[in-house]
């Protein structure tokens, strides 16, 4: 008897376990042969990991935005699963050799238009949207169905000096825009909403003020919150991110990142108020906003000595609890990264931080180095495994089975032969509906200027 159950031990334990997660590819398609292709802060200006949205699906359809190599700023559109891609330019061409000066778009379910914000890094933002339903109603693909571009939104003046302008679809159907004001190192988060065809300013919720001091004792009074995203969940909004330091000192190296500790709170009523993990209250946007010193909302401490990367990225598992991927170089190779371009690709290993029930939180090494300066993306499917997204378009997942433990890389672009450049951004919106996640990436270049084809590849999760 004691045999017998052994082995039928043996067989629960290790012969039926599940593999870990699959994808497979279903299709790779190329938007442009040339895409503009000049390389900044590490980065291509057309694929930028933290971009809401780069490539975004909207009931039967997707859409797409990039820069072709003439600067003009292209937006595609295709009918789903497997449409061709059609194409229109928008009236504004690239203003200046920035990586960060990103398209990003969202839609607004009410009203079925697709807006736009591009072309910005601590400056005026670009802004159009579509006439209403365009986003569903397959009419035609024209530049003409787009308003003139403008500094504003809509009638809502932001001010001129806007970075990273993300958006979101909130659970009451508004649309919402996440942006920074200000400049890296001393900077707010800011929101605005879109109801009822208006933007309107909801306000800043982190700012750049309190006092953080190094563990050397260096002091910094200045700062701003890199989000790792904004991402509705239920009635919740859940946010994480790193401080990034404008005193330079409070990082071992000059040329490493002043970026420091993993920081999460939520809103309940649509970013008007903010919480942290414990529940209590710790800010109300436009009034009393949360800074460095505000209590109870570091869930992983890091000093600045490690090459901490902002604005990697976020999910929430289907129990409600934030799963978080941050990266950095781990102390085993160093204590101090003393130039994160070099040490990153190098060392640097990505991390899944995640919220259990009883509120604990636990962060376990993903055991594959990056091999790239860049962020990487998780997408969890509706049985919560995980899927991590890095440059080069190397996939890596754990099953919600074995606590996340069982790492496996499962596909590796580069082995695959894509030539990705590095970052790669993502389309989630069709995990929950069709399990599958669209990935845009630029190849690399063959000079420093020559143009490179832009492509969305479309993985099926685990099938
Ligand atoms: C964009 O640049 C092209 C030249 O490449 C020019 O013909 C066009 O007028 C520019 N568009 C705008 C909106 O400035
Ligand atoms: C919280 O839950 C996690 C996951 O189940 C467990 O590993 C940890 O020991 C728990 N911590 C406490 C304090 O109960
Ligand atoms: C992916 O494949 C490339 C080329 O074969 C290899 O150099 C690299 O180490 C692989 N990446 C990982 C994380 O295994
Ligand atoms: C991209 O191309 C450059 C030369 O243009 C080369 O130095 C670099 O290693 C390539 N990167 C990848 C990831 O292949």
């Amino acid at each position: 008897m004691r045999l017998f159950l052994g082995i039928v031990g043996l067989l629960a334990a290790g012969f039926c376990r599940a593999a870990a997660p699959s994808v497979s590819v279903i299709s790779n398609t190329q938007l442009d042969a040339h895409g503009i292709y000049f390389v900044s802060y590490d980065g291509l200006v057309s694929v930028n990991s933290f971009q809401e949205s780069a490539v975004l699906a909207f009931g039967n359809w997707q859409f797409a935005a990039w820069y072709t190599s003439s600067g003009a700023a292209v937006l595609a559109r295709r009918a789903l699963p497997s449409g061709a891609w059609s194409t229109l330019q928008l009236p504004h061409n690239l203003s200046t050799e920035d990586s960060h000066n990103a398209i990003n778009l969202g839609v607004s379910p009410a009203d079925g238009k697709i807006h736009v914000a591009l072309d910005c890094h601590s400056t005026v933002m670009f802004y159009t949207s579509s006439v209403s339903n365009l986003a569903a109603s397959g009419a035609s693909w024209d530049a003409s169905q787009f308003a003139p571009v403008t500094n504003t939104l809509g009638t809502l003046n932001i001010g001129t000096e806007i970075t990273y302008p993300q958006f979101v679809i909130t659970p009451r159907n508004s649309l919402q825009l996440v942006y920074r004001t200000g400049v890296s190192g001393d900077g707010a988060t800011q929101l605005a909403e879109y109801t009822n065809g208006i933007w309107s300013n909801v306000g800043s919720w982190a700012s750049a003020t309190g006092t953080y001091t190094a563990p050397d004792g260096a002091v910094s009074t200045l700062r701003n919150l890199y989000i790792h995203g904004f991402t509705y969940h239920g009635q919740r909004a859940y946010v994480s991110g790193t401080w990034r330091e404008q005193n330079g000192a409070v990082s071992c190296s000059s040329l490493g990142l002043t970026n420091h500790d993993t920081v999460y709170f939520y809103s309940d009523d649509l970013g008007r108020t903010w919480h942290n993990s414990a529940g209590t209250q710790i800010g109300t946007s436009g009034s009393n906003l949360v800074n460095v010193n505000t209590a109870g909302i570091i869930v992983d401490s890091l000093d600045a000595d490690h090459g901490l990367m902002n604005q990697e990225s976020q999910t929430v598992d289907s129990a409600g609890l934030l799963h978080i991927i941050i990266s950095y170089v781990p102390g085993r190779f160093t204590q101090c990264v003393e130039n994160y371009e070099t040490d990153r690709p190098a060392f640097a290993r990505a991390f899944h931080l995640y919220q259990s029930a009883n509120g604990t939180w636990t962060k376990v090494e993903i055991p594959f180095a990056i091999q790239s300066v860049g962020r990487s993306q998780i997408v969890m499917d509706a049985d919560d495994n995980v899927y991590v997204f890095s440059p080069f378009v190397r996939v890596v997942t754990s099953s919600k089975e074995t606590g996340w433990t069982d790492w496996t890389i499962i596909y590796n672009g580069t082995a695959a032969g894509l030539n990705a450049f590095g970052e790669v951004t993502l389309d989630r919106s069709r995990v929950s509906s069709a399990n599958i996640v669209s990935v845009l990436y630029q190849q690399n270049g063959t000079g420093t200027t020559t143009p490179s084809p832009v492509q969305v590849i479309d993985f099926k999760l685990n099938g």
